[in-house]
């Protein structure tokens, strides 16, 4: 036998008992004649006490850090305590032990603050993994995993497994793709997510299907998203779209309470697509702090006037704002007082190729209710005061403002508030505010290729009101620059995305489950009716033998891991994560293949 315990279970109720405990070397520590040594397992640390009698023995067998060890002497309480551990009124008075394993120093050190830089640390992450913090990390993910599979057993789920190696099924991103073998010159895709499975699991009869499932997608990666990634995977039959929010928020929050205990007790908020845009310029708004975006064009007048409690000021010439396309404003809470040192650099943030904008203009509300503003030479005080008015600011505010055009400016300034949120410390990780939003609209329009393409996807239905002027409309865009006024750049679907604290971390909706009108979004997406029987035919036929109406959700596991354990960084919660280039550093892959395989799967390289 190995062990009798683990390096966390033994406390001042085992002293005097002979134990035999297994684990690395944490840590040698030599006092004169006697050496402590902290013996380390997933379970916890535990200190060992090497007496004079076994000074000799050390002396031929010298300890490493992370040798493998194993001890067998007896529980004594520790003279002094460490109120830290579960261990540390415990140590172990060893009689003999042996080494049964030694190891080569490791690059960097297995602790919480470790001197190992990212690239080193995903190189060894086999000794990453060791370290307490990314164990955490992954103890944590593993107890959202069981609340979300007990909270979807309990409500009649069934976990069913679907393909990896399937058909090209286009969500928005690139496939990645597998040669065939035996199929020579024909290549399976891996699913960016089994959309069209669980669809099929539901005309199946199913009624309630999730699973945990892994989804490859071939897109530019960034903090929140990997190639491949895990999604927590549900579809219901006949449901509405109201049913679906209740089941998941349920989830959700059986999640927060299960591996969080939090109870959140709050109806979960919601808001349409064209609120979000409009108040917080983001389809994923964080709602843990107000300053919402206002637009204030409407407070100038065309003409260079501009209008305060209905009447009208004259003599205003501020060229940036009349000539702007948009003009927002947000009312920022107590930094009337920031220093020209600390505008000057908010300044510059916004003009950072990333957010790309001209200038920034502010005006200070005083506490003793005057105005102070970069632009006083063009506004009067009545002028400053009715802008701030109509930003809502209050005494001791400072209002923000960017002019340009309306999208990149809607979108700056929804970069300069979660900015703010920031710097103002408005973003506690550990305040969870979820929000639904919903209604987003059907269609996006493609400029390059002059078509619509699916927000969503292209089995998500159109709201139920909306459903006859996709029908009763040509889908062809004959006029592009006023793509606007065609119909269905109005049509809303019947979508929902999961949003908590300024995250996306779930997406759905209700899907089409009649023929026709699914051969009719095909066609809205400029498939042809042969294309779209080669892509998808198998769903088409399966909607003629009594498909059930039917809608789903997926949820980002990782990233709701990541959310719940306080980081934004879903790397730190993937046992064998890739990094920002696609890469497996350890692995080292991508890697090229033999030429024997190569010419097995009957492929010619053209890599230049
Ligand atoms: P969607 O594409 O919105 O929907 O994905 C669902 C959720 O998965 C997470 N996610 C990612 N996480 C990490 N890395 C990525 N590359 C990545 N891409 C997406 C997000 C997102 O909200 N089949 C539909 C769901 C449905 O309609 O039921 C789908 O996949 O948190």
């Amino acid at each position: 036998m190995y062990r009798t315990h683990t390096c966390g279970e033994l406390n001042i109720q085992a002293v005097n008992q002979t134990v035999t405990l297994a684990g690395w070397v944490q840590t040698v520590r030599k006092f004169g004649s006697i050496t402590f040594v902290d013996l380390r397992d997933r379970y916890g640390i535990t200190q060992l006490l090497f007496g004079e009698n076994l000074n000799a023995t050390l002396d031929n067998q010298p300890l490493g850090r992370e040798f493998v060890l194993q001890v067998t002497g007896k529980v004594a309480e520790r003279s002094n305590k460490n109120p830290n551990i579960a261990t540390g009124e415990i140590e172990i008075l060893v009689d003999s032990f042996k080494i049964l394993n030694k190891a080569a120093t490791p690059p960097f050190t297995i602790q919480d603050d470790t001197d190992g830089g990212d690239d080193l640390r995903m190189k060894y992450r086999f000794l990453d993994l060791r370290r307490a913090i990314v164990r955490k990390n992954l103890e944590l993910r593993y107890s959202v995993n069981r609340a979300a599979r007990n909270y979807l057993h309990e409500n009649h789920f069934m976990d069913i497994e679907t393909p990896f190696l399937i058909k090209s099924t286009p969500e928005g991103a690139r496939d990645f793709v597998v040669p065939s073998r035996m199929n020579a010159g024909q290549f399976y895709a891996l699913p960016q997510s089994p959309q069209t499975f669980k669809q099929l699991l539901m005309v199946s009869g199913y009624d309630r299907y999730y699973q945990i499932v892994k989804c490859f997608r071939d897109e530019d990666l960034r903090a929140d998203r990997q190639p491949e990634f895990t999604q927590i995977d549900c579809e219901m039959s006949f449901v509405e779209q109201e049913d679906i929010l209740n089941m998941f928020e349920g989830m959700v929050k059986y999640i927060f309470k299960t591996v969080k205990g939090i109870d959140y007790n709050e109806t979960v908020q919601r808001m349409s697509w064209d609120e979000a845009m409009w108040t917080y310029g983001n389809d994923k708004p964080d709602i843990r702090f107000d300053m919402q975006l206002l637009n204030i064009k409407s407070v100038f007048k065309v003409n260079g006037e501009i209008k305060a409690d209905g009447s009208l000021l004259n003599g205003v010439d501020f060229k940036v704002f009349n000539d702007a396309e948009t003009v927002l404003a947000i009312a920022v809470p107590g930094i009337a007082e920031y220093t020209r040192k600390q505008i000057d650099e908010l300044t510059e943030w916004v003009k950072r190729p990333q957010i790309g904008m001209q200038g920034l203009v502010y005006i200070k509300c005083n506490a003793d209710g005057t105005y102070k503003s970069s632009v006083d030479k063009f506004f009067t005080e009545p002028q400053l005061k009715a802008i701030a008015d109509a930003a809502r600011a209050k005494a001791g505010d400072m209002v923000l403002m960017l002019a340009g055009l309306e999208e990149r400016t809607r979108k700056a300034m929804s970069e300069l508030r979660l900015e703010l949120g920031n710097r103002l410390g408005l973003r506690n990780k550990d305040h969870y505010k979820l929000l639904w939003v919903l209604d987003f609209p059907l269609f996006e329009y493609a400029e390059e290729e002059n078509r619509w393409v699916a927000r969503h996807h292209p089995f998500t239905a159109p709201k139920p009101d909306h459903i006859d002027i996709m029908i009763q409309n040509d889908p062809e865009i004959r006029d592009a620059a006023n793509y606007l006024q065609h119909p269905y750049a109005n049509i809303k679907a019947n979508a929902y995305d999961m949003v908590l604290n300024g995250n996306e971390i779930g997406g759905g909706s209700i899907r089409i489950f009649q023929r026709e009108l699914q051969e009719k979004m095909f066609a809205a997406l400029g498939m042809s009716t042969e294309e779209a029987n080669h892509k998808f035919g198998f769903l088409l036929g399966a909607f003629e033998y009594g498909a059930p109406p039917h809608g789903g959700i997926a949820f980002g596991f990782d990233r709701l891991c990541s959310l719940l354990g306080g980081s934004e960084t879903i790397r730190d919660f993937i046992a064998f994560p890739k990094n920002n280039s696609g890469r497996d550093v350890m692995l080292d892959a991508p890697a090229q293949i033999d030429q024997k395989q190569l010419d097995e799967l009957s492929i010619q390289l053209n890599v230049k």
